[in-house]
C-alpha cells in the first residue's frame, strides 16, 4: 500500500501588505494578481512591527467592498513548507498583528478571471483590539510619519507598498493608498526630491 504523502499538497497565500515585499518564508512559486470584493485600507493599528504602544502605526487590512479589487502577490507553498509557513505567519500576522484568516479567490495578472485560485489571506477585522478604523488620508499620513516599530519605519511600509503598485501593476487603481502616499510626500518635502524615497529610509 502506498504511504500517504503531503508532497503534492499545495496552499496559496495572498499578501497585500508587508507579505508583498517581505514574505520571509520558503515558497515554490509566486504570482502578481488581485482579489475582488475587497479594498485595501490603512485601518489596522500596529504596536509591534511598525509602531509602538505609545504611538501605534497604521498598516493595511482588507475591507469588504464588492465594487473594488486589491492587488498583491500570491505565494504557493508545497508539502513540508505548509506547516512551517502557517506557524510562522500565525505568530507574525495573528499573534503580533491581530489578523485572522479567510479564503479568497485570487486572479493572477496573466490569466485574469480564467485562472482563479483559492488563497488564504490575513485580514484584520474590527473585532481585534488593534483595529483603528477609518480616518482621512491626511490624518493617516500624519500618523504614519511619526510611527516606527521592530520591522522599521511606518513610512517605509507605505512607500514599499506604493512602489509595488507603481512598478508591478501600473494601470491598477488604489485611490486610498495613492492619496496617503501623496499626502505624505507633501508633508515631507525632502523625500519628494529624492529619486528613490524608500532607499532614503533603509
Ligand atoms: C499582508 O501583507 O497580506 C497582511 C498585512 C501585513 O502584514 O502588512
Amino acid at each position: 500500500m502506498e504511504k500517504p504523502t503531503n508532497r503534492r499538497q499545495s496552499l496559496w497565500i495572498f499578501g497585500y501588505g508587508s507579505l508583498i515585499w517581505k514574505p520571509d518564508f520558503e515558497f515554490t512559486s509566486s504570482k502578481v494578481g488581485f482579489v475582488t470584493g475587497y479594498s485595501r485600507k490603512f485601518w489596522q493599528g500596529d504596536t509591534f512591527h511598525r509602531g509602538s504602544p505609545q504611538m501605534p502605526g497604521r498598516v493595511v487590512t482588507l475591507q469588504e467592498d464588492y465594487t473594488e479589487c486589491t492587488w498583491g502577490v500570491a505565494y504557493e507553498v508545497c508539502g513540508d513548507q505548509i506547516e512551517s509557513t502557517l506557524q510562522y505567519l500565525n505568530v507574525r500576522e495573528a499573534v503580533l498583528g491581530g489578523y485572522t484568516t479567510k479564503l479568497v479567490k485570487f486572479y493572477p495578472q496573466e490569466e485574469g478571471e480564467e485562472g482563479e485560485i483559492l488563497a488564504l489571506v490575513y485580514i484584520a477585522t474590527p473585532q481585534n483590539p488593534g483595529y483603528l478604523g477609518p480616518a482621512t488620508e491626511e490624518d493617516i499620513a500624519a500618523q504614519i510619519i511619526v510611527s516606527s516599530g521592530c520591522a522599521g519605519h511606518n513610512i517605509e511600509y507605505l512607500l514599499r507598498l506604493a512602489d509595488f503598485m507603481h512598478n508591478y501593476c501600473p494601470d491598477a487603481e488604489d485611490k486610498h493608498l495613492f492619496t496617503i502616499e501623496e499626502s505624505l510626500l507633501t508633508i515631507l518635502p525632502c523625500l519628494c526630491s529624492a529619486n528613490d524615497p524608500v532607499s532614503v529610509l533603509c
